[in-house]
Order: C-alpha cells, then sequence, then structure tokens
C-alpha cells in the first residue's frame, strides 16, 4: 500500500546488491492533481520495509506528466532503470496519433538510492511510422550476451503490438522487430518477456479485448502466453477483478511476480476511494512465486510470506483482520471474507460475489474443480490461490474483517506475524 496518495503498476523490481527493490507508479498528492513519480520501498526479506520516498520525480521536460512505468537490470555492479516519460502537449490533439510524447530515458544507480542524470534512449522517432503517440512501458532483459527490451504499442490503424530493441551494452539500442496482434484489442501495456523452466513466456496487458466467456471480463485484461505468442495460447494471470499491469523478477532461482490491485483508468463503473479517507488509494498484489507446468503457470505466495503465518488453527469461523486460510471445499461449501465477499464452491467451480462493497462488480463463475483455497487477506485485499496455484482472484474487500466458512471439509486459519515498517529519506 502507498504510504499516501495513489498507487499503480509495479515498477523496477529487482535483487540488487542483496536487496529487493519495490518502485511503483505513484501520484502522492493523489487526489490532488500531479504527475506521476516512481514511489520507492526497499527490503531484504519480505518482512521489514522500508520507504524510500520518491525515486524519480516527473522533474524533466520529457517526462513532465509522468515518469511512467518500466522496469530494472543490473550489468557489472551498476543498477540501471529504464521507464517512459509521458508528455501531454497543450493544443487540439486527439492524443492518439498526435499530441503525446513517449520517451524511453534511463538512470543508474551504485546504491539503488542514488540516481544518476536521466539519459534520453528512444523518442518516438525512434519507433516505427506506422505506430500511433502510444508505446511505453520498457521491460529488459539479457540474453546470450546482448540485451534486449520489449515496449507495449499501439500502431496508427489502432492494433496492440509489442516493439523489441536490442544493445550489446545497455547505453545504445536499436529497432530488433515487433509483432502487431490482429485479435487483441487496440493496445498492449506492460509487456514482460522471460524464461521460466527453460520456455519463453509472454507476459501483456491487452486493452480493447470484449469479454468471452469466462474470460477479458475486466476492462483491461492481463495474462501470458507459453513458448508460442497468440490469442490461442493466451491465459490470465488472475481472474479477480482488481488485477493488472504484473511484472516480473528474477529473485535467485525464483521467478517472482507483483500485479497492481486495482485496475487502469478511472472510467470504472465502480469506485476504489474506500480508502481515500485514510490518505491512500490501491495497493500491490503479494509477491508471487512463478512455476511452470504443461503450458500453463502456477503462481503461490513465496515462502518468506508463507512463513509469516503464526500457526494455524482448525476454525471456521475467525475475526482476525489479518489472516492466511487453508480450505478444503466441498461442493456447497460457502466462504465469507470481511463479512461481504463470497466464495461458494461447486464440483466443477468456483463462484465469487459481493453481499455489499461490490461497487458493481457483479458475480463471477470460475469453472475449475476446487480442491483447495488458499487465502490471503489483509484487512482491504483477498487474493485466493486455488489448487496450488493453478488459478488465483484477487479482490479488494471493503468490509469488514475476518473469515467464516460453511460446509468445507476442512478449514485451517493463522494470523499473519507482524511486519515492520520504517521510512528513511535520502537527499536525492
Ligand atoms: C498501466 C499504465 C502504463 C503506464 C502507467 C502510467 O496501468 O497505464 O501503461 O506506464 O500505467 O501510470
Amino acid at each position: 500500500m502507498p504510504r499516501r496518495g495513489w498507487l499503480n503498476d509495479p515498477n523496477g523490481l529487482c535483487l540488487y546488491k542483496g536487496e529487493r527493490h519495490i518502485f511503483f507508479q505513484s501520484a502522492p498528492e493523489y487526489p490532488a492533481a500531479g504527475p506521476k513519480g516512481w514511489g520507492h520501498y526497499t527490503t531484504t526479506d519480505f518482512k521489514n520495509y522500508i520507504f524510500r520516498g520518491m525515486a524519480l520525480a516527473p522533474d524533466n521536460p520529457l517526462d513532465r506528466d509522468g515518469v511512467y512505468s518500466g522496469s530494472a537490470i543490473e550489468r557489472g555492479g551498476t543498477l540501471y532503470l529504464f521507464y517512459t516519460g509521458n508528455v501531454k502537449q497543450a493544443g487540439d490533439f486527439d492524443y492518439i496519433n498526435s499530441g503525446r510524447l513517449a520517451t524511453v530515458f534511463s538512470v543508474t544507480t551504485d546504491d539503488g538510492v542514488h540516481f544518476s542524470e536521466k539519459r534520453i534512449i528512444l523518442t518516438n522517432a525512434d519507433y516505427p511510422e506506422y505506430y500511433s503517440c502510444h508505446v511505453r512501458d520498457p521491460k529488459v532483459w539479457e540474453e546470450d550476451g546482448r540485451y534486449f527490451m520489449v515496449l507495449g504499442g499501439r500502431t496508427r490503424d489502432s492494433r496492440g503490438a509489442l516493439l523489441i530493441y536490442s544493445s550489446p551494452d545497455l547505453e545504445s539500442w536499436s529497432f530488433y522487430k515487433d509483432c502487431i496482434f490482429v485479435d487483441f484489442g487496440y493496445m498492449l501495456e506492460c509487456p514482460d518477456i522471460f524464461t521460466l523452466g527453460g520456455k519463453k513466456v509472454y507476459s501483456f496487458c491487452p486493452q480493447g479485448v470484449e469479454a468471452e466467456g469466462e474470460n477479458f471480463r475486466n476492462l483491461f485484461s492481463s495474462g501470458y502466453c507459453v513458448q508460442k505468442i497468440g490469442r490461442q495460447t493466451y491465459h490470465e494471470w488472475d481472474k479477480g477483478y482488481d488485477f493488472y499491469a504484473p511484472q516480473t523478477y528474477a529473485d535467485g532461482n525464483r521467478r517472482i511476480l507483483v500485479g497492481w490491485a486495482g485496475i487502469a483508468d478511472a472510467a470504472l463503473p465502480y469506485t476504489y476511494d474506500k480508502t481515500l479517507p485514510d490518505g491512500w488509494i490501491h495497493c500491490l498484489t503479494t509477491f508471487r512465486e512463478l512455476k511452470e507446468c504443461g503450458g500453463r503457470i502456477y503462481s503461490f505466495p513465496i515462502a518468506e510470506i508463507l512463513s509469516l503465518a503464526k500457526g494455524y488453527e482448525r476454525t471456521a469461523k475467525s475475526a482476525l483482520k489479518t489472516f492466511f486460510a487453508k480450505v478444503k471445499p466441498l461442493p456447497g461449501t460457502k466462504i465469507t471474507l470481511g463479512g461481504c465477499f463470497v466464495i461458494e464452491a461447486a464440483e466443477r467451480n468456483l463462484k465469487f460475489y459481493f453481499i455489499s462493497g461490490g461497487c458493481g462488480r457483479a458475480e463471477r463463475t470460475l469453472s475449475i474443480q476446487p480442491r483447495e483455497l488458499f487465502i490471503f487477506f489483509d484487512d482491504t485485499i483477498a487474493e485466493i490461490f486455488i489448487n496450488g496455484g493453478e488459478e488465483v482472484f484477487t479482490a479488494r474487500v471493503f468490509g469488514g474483517s475476518g473469515i467464516e466458512a460453511e460446509g468445507v471439509e476442512d478449514c485451517e486459519v493463522s494470523a499473519v506475524g507482524e511486519f515492520s515498517y520504517e521510512e528513511a529519506y535520502c537527499d536525492r
């Protein structure tokens, strides 16, 4: 959760010199207007967190309307951050094919907290001429001694696309290739390409895809393809109402994913502003370790998060504010979280709905045989991992606390141990 103001995408996730850096899209003055920068948390152990203030502020003429999303990569002990500088020009523009500048910047650091001058890497003139002004969210990785950068884009004829640039040294970049989809909406955001279990994974967020059965139910979708990229192999990362713009990073041998427990664009049928009286809005999901299995990716909370459990007790009812629960559902099982969000199990599906506080979020069904549920509930968020992470369902829950389980075979609940949180600002 942000210390104050608005939060969206996770950015620049990395393990660098023993510390995990968790940057995020941040507008600390929200609801007052103001461009976004990169907020910054660090942790060494996922239990003790330090908030380090605004790492990258929108203080350059080419990022004055937002230091938008991007990523981090280490080379020779130096950490490079790449992001998109957003500029919305004043004038009579459509802001699709004109009126917007998207510049890729990089900054470097040798300690993770003091950053170099901003350096321009790519401007709109470097994107092929058939692209609109919407090209952003650089994710950089290394492969066979070369560096690659993937960006999400929208073509002038409104097709979603991935653009890839390559570099020998992270300094000079050239266009490598692109991939334009005929059937994936009008724009792709926040792409990520990585290797998992020896297989290539393509993760991205298509905008403008019509709902189709249980898929694409959110305003914007986020999902992945294993090995072969295309609509046929696409699978959503999370089936919940509140999930978007995930990013992954390598943490030793693990591939860890963090998502934004929210959804882009304010044109929503419901509001998330229930936490605003407390001065903040939106949060990130927990850290999820990814495992590839037959073309599908399982995600489950990392061991450090699981180890925060203080001890499981068999109980069908608990008033805890923050807890983990392990549930073995039966057909007819009904679990209520926070007094308002319900999960109902049948033999071949799960149903999710709100009794109150749904703010327009309608009932959803997920076709899966539910063998076990692992629930992480933290005051305003529920993350439900189904069958060891075969599917995940994330929902912000603005109700009360606690869990009530009816008709279960087994339900075990544990309090979540203490997190520590401090603030340490440095003169950047
Ligand atoms: C996704 C996104 C990104 C952009 C950022 C701006 O939620 O729209 O494409 O970089 O948010 O905050």
